[in-house]
């Protein structure tokens, strides 16, 4: 089966076209075409929703275009359109959903309004052909989560932050430190070169046996230590950095670790953990999240960083997984700001006939 994907949640605008085997439930992309908009938000220092509703407006459509062509298949070969109907910027949402529903009005092809956030729990069965259930690492500008990924529509979180996600920490440290946006990659750019023990910062939420994530408590210690300093040499910025990514990865660490007890403790061993999201894009993360993985006898699982961050194609493989399940969606889907992933759909129950073998059976 072939789907449509377009994702249009935050400062990406992105079509995508993939392909699920019926069978072995294989995925192909056929084509993946991402714009990124982080130039047009780059002066404000973070994505501004109106200049990212209206870029989105202005792109989608030649987007569409070109992964159909890219793909080589025309409309009428596609099985389903799937867009991205939240949780995210809602202007942007509203771009996306919208212009999904009138290719399915037109085309006559089921709509499938995917949740973005289980489009990245997802994406490791494109890449990988994960086998349920598998422990989900998300963090991204937007999400921090642990989650327990137990079947398509099926998903229990674990843990999520408190307060800032761990890629807007980076962000935040990054435009504190004046590196630019978006953060994550300068300040890893940075760490390299600086010495992490120099600053003695928290590790929040460290020992609670949950799985929760707070980090606004380290950026604050980080803004005092920058104060306290003032003004920064380019080797207090590295050393800044350093110990910032280093109590990031202790805080992961300690974090991951309750998480994938609880995960053991509650469904049994993972077939995996898996990592998604733009902060799976750093070194020093990946190489704690290995040491989890092997600690608690199960393998890592990231796809590749195009795949980790905000894309067309996860949101295409979201949708055909869940049509093949059957899962699709009216002309009435409304696009959501916030949606949890407890409150996606999932299959029926397959019924039990608990008269089976009786007279009426
Ligand atoms: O998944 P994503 O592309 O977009 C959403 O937020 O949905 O993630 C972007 C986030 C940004 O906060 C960015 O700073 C962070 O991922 N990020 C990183 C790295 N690359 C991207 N954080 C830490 N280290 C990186 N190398
Ligand atoms: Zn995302």
């Amino acid at each position: 089966m072939i789907v449509l994907g377009i994702e249009t949640t935050c400062d990406e605008t992105a079509a995508a076209v993939v392909e699920r085997q019926d069978g072995s439930g294989r995925g192909k992309i056929l084509s993946n075409i991402v714009r990124s908009q982080i130039a047009d938000h780059a002066a404000f220092g973070g994505v501004v929703p109106e200049i990212a509703a209206r870029a989105h407006v202005e792109v989608l459509d030649l987007l569409i275009a070109r992964a159909m062509r890219e793909a080589e298949r025309g409309f009428h070969q596609i099985d389903g359109v799937a867009a991205a109907a939240g949780p995210g910027l809602i202007g942007g949402v509203i771009v996306g959903l919208t212009t999904a529903k009138a290719i399915a009005l037109v085309r006559e092809k089921p709509l499938i309004a995917v949740n973005h956030l289980e489009a990245h729990a997802l994406t490791a069965r494109l890449t990988d052909t994960v086998a349920f259930p598998y422990c989900l690492f998300l963090a991204s500008g937007g999400h921090t989560q642990i989650v327990a990924v137990r079947g398509v529509g099926d998903y229990v979180r674990l843990g999520t932050t408190l307060d800032d996600a761990i890629g807007e920490a980076f962000d935040k440290t990054a435009k504190l430190l004046g590196l630019g946006y978006p953060g994550g990659p300068r300040v890893e750019k940075e760490a390299q070169f600086g010495d992490a023990g120099r600053f003695n910062l928290p590790r929040p939420m460290a020992g609670r046996i949950d799985c929760d994530f707070s980090l606004s408590g380290l950026k604050t210690a980080l803004r005092l230590e920058a104060e306290r300093i003032a003004p920064l040499t380019d080797e207090d910025v590295a050393d800044l950095c350093a110990a910032f990514q280093q109590a990031v990865v202790d805080v992961v660490a300690d974090r991951l670790r309750c998480g994938l007890r609880m995960f053991r403790d509650t469904f049994g061993p993972p077939t995996a953990l898996v990592a998604a999201g733009g902060v799976a894009a750093n070194q020093a993360i990946r190489k704690i999240l290995h040491r989890l993985a092997f600690e608690s006898g199960t393998v890592l699982v990231v796809p590749p960083p195009e795949l980790c961050t905000d894309n067309g194609a996860m949101i295409a493989w979201a949708g055909a997984e869940r049509l093949a399940l059957g899962l699709t969606d009216t002309l009435d889907a409304s696009p959501r700001a916030r949606w949890p992933l407890g409150e996606v759909s999932k299959p029926a129950e397959p019924k039990h006939d608990t008269k089976r073998g009786t007279k009426s059976g």
